[in-house]
């Protein structure tokens, strides 16, 4: 059975028990502060457990691409070991929201898998909660006497709270879970050892396939357990592990979902991988076999995250990705010996196999493409200088063991990794000192630990049930109470107060706009709000201090000055997109957004720098919306469908209900929750201020609207009347500078040829000053020159003859100089090296510099130290 139709069976068995199917959602996620990646299916349905929101069905189904390369549920060091787990991977899921429970879950997995998919029931396991007095949790007896039902009693295992209790992170909605494992092994290697003993054993032929997890519970902050308001199902089925099971395959790599990509590398690297049947493989092959492995696995992760948004960076869940990536090339470096970027071209592959499923990877392909091969060059050229910094290391090692702390700077300032490391040294048969190099680690780790520290109390609820409504598209003032409180210590912000309102105007960042921040204020008592922020399905108002009366009515009023500039900000970011799709074309798309009352920052794809035509165009094209004076057309809960159909912007890696809303100026349409400007004409002006790369095929807009603009324009003038002020206010500004240059360039000219007498000058008395010591002709002295005078002097005296070493020094303009000078025959003989003298020379100036062996100069801080630096030359050639 090909993968595309085990995945379709999956969708159309559900949807025949009434369920809704959904798409995935993107991989990255953006309002939930506790996750970095979707790790499993029920992520984007969280608030629904929680009873935040209201889901669009009882009963949804779909297949999810999840993550797991942080937080709680992270396999990324597993990869390319084993045959079964992914960075990412499908996960089929079945909810029931306060619908249906353990009975209908556990039968209808059962009919899938032995009626639909046809699994031998001999071949499959089940466990089951056996409980947990500490919690509280008893043994699952409901579910026991479920399955007792469709399977033998000795095929169900009881599990702990380890195996068969599913949380998904510290804190939220968890409970017991039922698993279901398959056996694939040989009907002699059943014979021989039974497939219960290998549940949950880590047997690469016995695994787990299918979680049901009941929630009934929430995991609160203090670590303890309360009831949900209903009863739930999540369910997560590994798609990779089922097509392996389905496929009579005993490694998911030897699937239809790898294969194609393995036979791609296979052809790139003339490598060749076998598969799980092949035993008795060399131990180079196994290696080859796992670096293929990782390859494979991470550019799917890799591919499906840049398509959903997230380009690799430094910070946060972009440098996670990076990480990623920086996993295949290295072992593909350095077991597919790959030093030309290669995995890149897996990304049509990719799209050509899951484009149909999800499309987002098929219509990025070419920018997916771009990003990861400019990633690739990128890390092949550090681990390039890494090789060469680890050989001045070696050279440097007294004894076989190197220093860890000197590897931990290697992959910490370069991003070098340890492992390379430890097997280079091996080579060259040296040791690492690993227990130094985990020292250095960990403290590197305590100190971001103790920077991110955050401890967040539970909710306490004023106002039950309450659903917060949004009245911040029609309103900047409300009347409202504070439904819940929640106090969040971290070391980054201090002590802060997170309100619940049961109705709200602050808009909360999202769609690139900061949130709003405004006053509570009541009869007695005003609050500050400083920020506002989406979790899930709440809007949570930032405070440094609660009310003295939590439970008074307030106001909640919105910063209205700040919100007008942001809203201009926001508008003018939609003229823009529009502006750069019709100039430069429409493969252009929005990667990233920042709208604050201060400027906008927008990223998008787009190949080559833009030229100051370009530029001109785009001012010109948003500044003529703007002279046109459009109204805002808003559309409020429009289907989807019909808002894309009417010309609507969808972004990929967004994640849109049924119902959006459009935003309208004129010809520009984009789905959009922020807030906007009634008409452009409160835009006033566009300004561009600058333009740059971000990525490969990412290019960066910073622009100005406004109060922004004028602040602009007027400082702009402010600098040129200072110009003026300080040319003594000539007529004409542009010619005055001109002839400046003129003049200036003029007196560079004399002021060299003077130096070049000066040097000639200088010369005769020098050579007499050279002393013959140790066969070498030394002299050391301070000349008053500049440094291309030093520079000049030092080649004329040694282009007299043989044996010269000479250290100058200078202090032109009070910056202290030292120029040395070696003769061949010196560097070749007596192993003398300028650069070396002028590292050495230099502590003494307090600077540093160096060059080649022959000549080298170093500048420094401190003219004092010009004397004891051209003293201790002379133990040079001593
Ligand atoms: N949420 C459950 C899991 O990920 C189904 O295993």
């Amino acid at each position: 059975m090909r993968s595309q139709d085990v995945r379709k069976q999956f969708l159309d068995f559900f949807a025949s028990k009434g369920h809704l199917i959904v798409p995935s959602a993107p991989i990255v996620l953006k309002d939930d502060p506790t996750l970095m990646f979707n790790n499993s299916g029920m992520a984007q349905f969280k608030e629904y457990f929680l009873g935040n929101g209201t889901p669009k069905s009882t009963r949804i189904a779909d297949t999810q691409k999840c993550l797991r390369v942080s937080g709680k549920h992270n396999d990324l060091e597993d990869v390319g070991f084993d045959t079964y787990h992914h960075t990412m991977f499908e996960m089929l899921g079945n909810w029931s929201f306060g619908d249906y429970f353990k009975k209908e879950a556990i039968n209808w997995a059962w009919q899938l898998l032995t009626e639909v998919y046809k699994i031998p029931k001999e071949n499959l396991y089940v466990s089951v909660f056996e409980g947990n007095p500490d919690e509280n949790v008893p043994f699952d007896q409901e579910a026991w006497d479920i399955w007792k039902e469709l399977i033998d009693e000795d095929r169900i295992i009881l599990g702990n709270k380890k195996d068969n209790f599913w949380e998904m992170g510290d804190q939220g909605p968890c409970g017991p879970c039922s698993e279901i494992h398959v056996d694939i092994r040989s009907a002699e290697e059943k014979a021989l050892v039974s497939g219960k003993s290998l549940v949950n054993n880590d047997h690469p032929q016995v695994v787990e396939i299918w979680n049901n997890v009941f929630m009934e519970f929430n995991r609160k902050a203090d670590g303890s357990l309360e009831k949900l308001p209903a009863k739930h199902v999540d369910t997560g089925m590994g798609f990779e592990r089922l097509c392996m099971a389905l496929q009579g395959k005993t490694s998911n790599y030897d699937t239809d979902v790898f294969t194609p990509l393995i036979e791609k590398v296979e052809q790139i690297t003339g490598l060749k991988y076998t598969s799980n049947e092949v035993l008795n493989i060399s131990e180079e092959q196994n290696k080859t076999n796992i670096a293929i492995r990782v390859v494979v696995d991470h550019v799917r992760a890799v591919a499906f995250a840049i398509a959903d948004g997230q380009l690799p960076s430094n910070t946060g869940a972009g440098y996670v990705i990076r990480r990623i990536l920086r996993r295949a090339i290295r072992y593909g470096f350095t077991f597919l010996n790959t030093k030309e970027p290669f995995i890149n071209q897996l990304v049509a592959v990719l799209a050509n196999q899951m484009g149909e499923f999800f499309p987002e990877i098929k219509a990025q392909q070419q920018l997916v493409t771009n990003v990861i091969r400019e990633e690739e060059a990128s890390f092949l050229r550090t681990l390039d200088q890494g090789l060469q910094l680890l050989e001045n290391v070696v050279a440097e090692t007294k004894g076989s063991t190197v220093s860890g702390t000197k590897a931990f700077e290697l992959y910490d300032t370069f991003g070098f990794p340890i492992d390379l490391t430890a097997l280079i040294l091996r080579e060259k048969g040296f040791e690492l000192d690993e227990a130094g190099f985990n020292a250095a680690m960990q403290e590197q780790k305590n100190r971001s630990r103790a920077a991110s520290e955050v401890s967040t109390e539970d909710w306490s609820v004023l106002i039950p049930g309450n659903l917060e409504t949004f009245v911040g598209y029609d309103q900047s003032e409300s009347d409202v109470k504070i439904t819940r409180i929640r106090k969040v210590d971290s070391k980054k912000d201090g002590v802060l107060y997170q309100i619940v309102l049961d109705n709200t105007p602050f808009y909360p960042e999202g769609g690139g706009q900061v949130g709003d921040k405004g006053t509570l204020v009541s009869a007695n008592e005003t609050i500050e709000i400083i920020d506002t922020k989406k979790e899930n399905n709440l809007i949570l108002h930032f405070a440094k201090k609660l009310p003295e009366n939590v439970n008074a009515g307030f106001v909640a009023k919105v910063n209205q000055d700040l919100r007008s500039l942001s809203s201009r900000n926001h508008s003018a970011t939609h003229l823009m997109h529009q502006a750069l799709r019709s100039i430069l074309g429409t493969h252009v798309e929005q990667k990233g957004s920042l709208v604050n009352p201060n400027y906008l920052r927008f990223d998008f794809s787009h190949f080559a720098k833009m030229t100051e035509a370009e530029l001109q165009q785009v001012e010109d094209f948003v500044n003529a919306r703007i002279q046109e004076q459009l109204p805002l057309v808003e559309r409020r809960n429009i289907p989807f469908a019909q808002a894309v159909q009417e010309g609507a912007m969808a972004l990929f890696g967004e994640k849109y209900g049924d119902e959006v809303r459009a935003i309208k100026f004129g010809e520009s349409m984009e789905l959009c929750g922020g807030i906007h400007v009634k008409n452009t004409a409160e835009i006033w002006h566009f300004k561009i201020v600058s333009e740059g790369a971000v990525a490969a095929g990412i290019r960066r807009i910073e622009a100005i609207t406004s109060d922004a603009v004028k602040a602009h324009f007027a400082s702009y003038e402010n600098t040129l009347n200072e110009v003026k002020a300080a040319l003594k206010n000539p007529q004409d500004i542009l010619k005055a500078v001109h002839s400046m240059q003129e003049e200036n360039a003029k007196l560079a000219k004399q002021i060299e040829a003077l130096v070049k007498d000066k040097v000639k000058n200088l010369k005769a008395g020098l050579i007499a000053e050279i002393q013959e010591i140790n066969g070498v002709q030394f002299l050391a002295k301070q000349v008053d020159l500049n440094p291309e005078g030093a520079k000049d002097l030092a080649y004329e005296l040694g282009n007299l003859g043989n044996n010269l070493f000479l250290v100058l020094a200078t202090a032109d303009q009070d910056k202290p100089m030292l120029t040395c000078y070696v003769s061949k025959e010196l560097v070749a003989e007596k192993n003398l090296n300028a650069g070396q003298v002028v590292r050495e020379l230099g502590k003494f100036i307090q600077g540093g510099g160096g060059g080649q062996p022959f000549f080298a100069t170093a500048g420094g801080k401190n003219v004092a130290g010009i004397q004891q630096a051209l003293e201790k030359a002379i133990e040079f050639v001593r």
